[in-house]
């Protein structure tokens, strides 16, 4: 049905109005810089030169421009509203790489129900995200927006946050369309300088970018975004091989494919067309869909009259972009998402709220602890020292809430633990990359009157996300100075980080107590770091990515290459092994790794048998105890190693995680199951299959401590 009315809608378009349609503009007025000067919104809407409108985000704008586009526009065709909900709309829960160390799969979708529901609200149709890029250089400020650097795990956390945008149908005006981003390996940008060069080879990009991308698509993402960057030295924003049949045919992908903001045009920047016309007609040879803000697509009609490109690839273009405006209701209906009376119900929502609380208390990860944590006694003279003591910047980049006022700081949470005896001493030291004239020494006296010391360091909001990238990943020298000060006052001293991106934090492992790494957590972020501090709640998160010892070791991440020359037990400190001469190879804490409260034992494994058929199933067993006090949640691991191959495989991958609870001396038995699925590989043949050989399985408590058995694939 909706086939049809497409075609017929199309068949009344004229070539102007359908590259309307593919056109997206800013809800405000914008100076692009490029050749093609841009008019107001309301002009491009009133003339049918926009299809699509990005980030307008009052529910009063989205109806104006709407009404615009429906009672002036040509054909009245009604507006997409786009917006990048990244990590909630009002309600702001933990940034991506935080909750991405919940390990929680429900927790995350629950996160992306809320943020549709709030967003959709406002008239807000379609998502800029989830962003699925795999992510293995710290110094790249979008770390902070994925999953880490796990394809297995980023799978799964880009199949859930689909399932939570989209809901069960796109028509439910709750939910709104998913847009995984940014295809493809925007995260290998080298040097970890956003927008730069990549350059890697295609089973690294089949094997490592590509599945959180398939696990999206097959989820029923409903959109795909480009990657700034080149492939084999083609801008992905006219990169045919990439994005036609890479994606379209090969992922199996017939959603819209939208560029990334002015990436069409940036095809001439990059030096790959003369000017925006044949940057325009490369984008579109890649059948892409959307050009996000530019002007490049206004020369497809001189394109078409000289016969250049083709009418029936922007029928093609338009044809998905109408289907999913008739799929989400609004050609019948096209105000149905615009519900002011249910912005008011779900904007920052109690339930919401406690939903953001409760996943921060997850995506925590206590990464050491000398057992001055949890804070035992309310009797206390606590000190909260550094610039996010008191600090509302907790909510991270891409988010606009409306109640960022409304963040709760570590300050707050503190106090809402309602302890008349502890008595809590604020002194900010320094601001984030600034010296405050006597703040260090304020900040030492408040350290000389307390039993113990809270350090609140870390990266502004601004920091990390796009744009961002750092060549130094440790925290600013202000802060470095203040932690040393406080430090040799001499009382115990736990280190609460608020940051988003790994950092080189070699330093305070060996001088503070404890450290816990609390990212971005969001609107509620200073109750649930009181939860943990005070042992409320007990840690459970693991990272997400590698956390390295030196900042020359990046980028590190633990699913590397084996060598011809691997460093091992027996040939430590030895020259002419794959190794630095200044230093380990070890990350400081790896992937996985992430402490609690209590203590788990993982016993030997035990394999239901050591053989197995292509067809076949093998059970990985161990038994898991609490070997602490107090109840506790662990998250098990299980690697595989392909021992040889026809391409050299990794050191390990990831291929299945259980969370199991806990109570204290508690003890129970955990399996996984093996089947080929987990030994496939993209091969030379460029085919995903399986080779028979001896495999190694790990399971453990993070990526470097496991126990190991073998078994062959015949
Ligand atoms: O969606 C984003 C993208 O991730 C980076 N460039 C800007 C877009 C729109 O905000």
């Amino acid at each position: 049905e909706i086939h049809h009315e497409v075609d017929s809608l199309l068949n009344k378009m004229s070539v102007t109005d359908k590259i309307g349609q593919m056109s997206q503009c800013m809800s405000t007025n914008l100076s692009l810089g490029s050749d093609i000067d841009s008019d107001s919104p309301e002009k491009l809407v009133s003339e049918g030169r926009a299809g699509s409108v990005l980030s307008a985000v009052n529910s009063n704008r989205v109806f104006e421009l709407q009404k615009i586009a429906v009672e002036q526009s040509p054909h009245g065709i009604p507006l997409l509203f786009n917006f990048d909900v990244i990590h909630g709309f009002q309600t702001i829960f933990p940034v991506p790489l935080a909750w991405s160390c919940s390990w929680d799969m429900t927790a995350i979708r629950e996160a992306s129900v809320i943020a549709a529901k709030e967003a959709s609200a406002t008239g807000i149709t379609y998502n800029h995200g989830p962003m699925v890029d795999i992510t293995r250089d710290p110094r790249w400020g979008r770390v902070v927006e994925g999953a880490g650097e796990d394809p297995y795990l980023g799978s799964l956390i880009a199949k859930a946050q689909v399932e939570g945008f989209q809901g069960d149908s796109l028509f439910d005006p709750e939910t709104i369309i998913a847009c995984l981003k940014h295809f493809v390996a925007y995260g290998a940008a080298e040097a970890g300088r956003d927008y730069n060069t990549v350059d890697i080879s295609e089973g690294t990009l089949r094997n490592v970018y590509l599945p959180p991308f398939q696990a999206g698509i097959d989820a029923g993402a409903g959109s795909v975004m480009n990657s700034f960057n080149t492939y084999q030295g083609v801008p992905v924003a006219g990169n045919q091989y990439i994005l036609n049949e890479l994606l379209r045919k090969e992922l199996g992908f017939n959603g819209i494919l939208i560029s990334d903001y002015g990436s069409i045009d940036e095809i001439v920047a990059h030096g790959n067309a003369k000017d925006s016309k044949e940057a325009a007609k490369k984008a579109l040879d890649a059948t892409m869909d959307i050009e996000m803000v530019t002007r490049s697509y206004d020369h497809l009609s001189d394109l078409i009259e000289q016969g250049i490109v083709n009418i029936e690839q922007i029928n093609e273009a338009v044809r998905r972009i109408l289907t999913f405006k008739y799929k989400i209701g609004i050609m019948d209906d096209p105000y149905r998402y615009i519900r002011p009376e249910k912005e008011k119900k779900y904007h920052f929502h109690p339930a919401h709220l406690e939903a953001s609380r409760k996943l921060a208390q997850k995506s925590i990860v206590m990464l050491k602890n000398n057992g001055v944590l949890p804070l035992k006694s309310t009797e206390l003279n606590l000190a909260v020292i550094g610039p996010f003591g008191d600090s509302k910047d907790m909510l991270g980049p891409w988010q606009w809430s409306r109640y960022a006022n409304q963040t709760v700081t570590l300050r707050e949470g503190i106090l809402a633990k309602d302890f008349p005896e502890t008595n809590l001493l604020i002194e900010e030291g320094c601001k984030v990359e600034h010296v405050i004239e006597g703040g260090v020494e304020r900040a030492v006296a408040a350290a000389l009157q307390s039993d113990i010391v809270i350090l609140a360091l870390g990266e502004s909001s601004e920091m990390s996300g796009e744009a961002a990238s750092r060549m130094d990943i440790h925290l600013p020298k202000v802060q470095q100075e203040l932690a040393e000060a406080i430090v040799r006052v001499g009382k115990p001293v736990i280190l609460v980080l608020t940051n988003g991106r790994p950092l080189v934090l070699d330093w305070f492992e060996s001088h503070v107590d404890a450290i816990l790494e609390t990212w971005f957590l969001g609107s509620q972020a200073g109750f649930s770091i009181a939860d943990v501090l005070f042992g409320d709640y007990n840690p459970s998160g693991k990272l997400t990515m590698s956390f390295p010892a030196h900042s020359g070791q990046v980028p590190i991440y633990y699913n590397h290459f084996k060598t011809g020359r691997p460093v091992t037990e027996s040939n430590k400190g030895e020259k002419f092994f794959s190794r630095y001469i200044d230093g380990s190879n070890d990350p400081l804490y790896p992937f996985g790794f992430g402490l609690s409260y209590t203590t788990f034992e993982i016993s030997e494994i035990r394999l239901s048998q050591t053989r197995m058929m292509e067809s076949g199933t093998i059970f990985a067993s161990v038994t898991v105890t609490n070997t602490g006090m107090v109840a506790g949640e662990e998250t098990v691991q299980m690697y595989i190693q392909d021992i040889y191959a026809s391409v050299v495989r990794p050191v390990k991958e990831l291929k299945g995680f259980k969370k199991v609870k806990l109570a204290a001396g508690e003890a129970k038995e955990i399996s996984f199951k093996i089947t080929a699925k987990d030994l496939a590989f993209w091969n030379l043949n460029k085919k995903n299959e399986v080779e028979p050989g001896d495999f190694k399985v790990y399971i453990g408590s993070n990526s470097y401590h496991v126990k190991e058995a073998l078994f062959e694939l015949v």
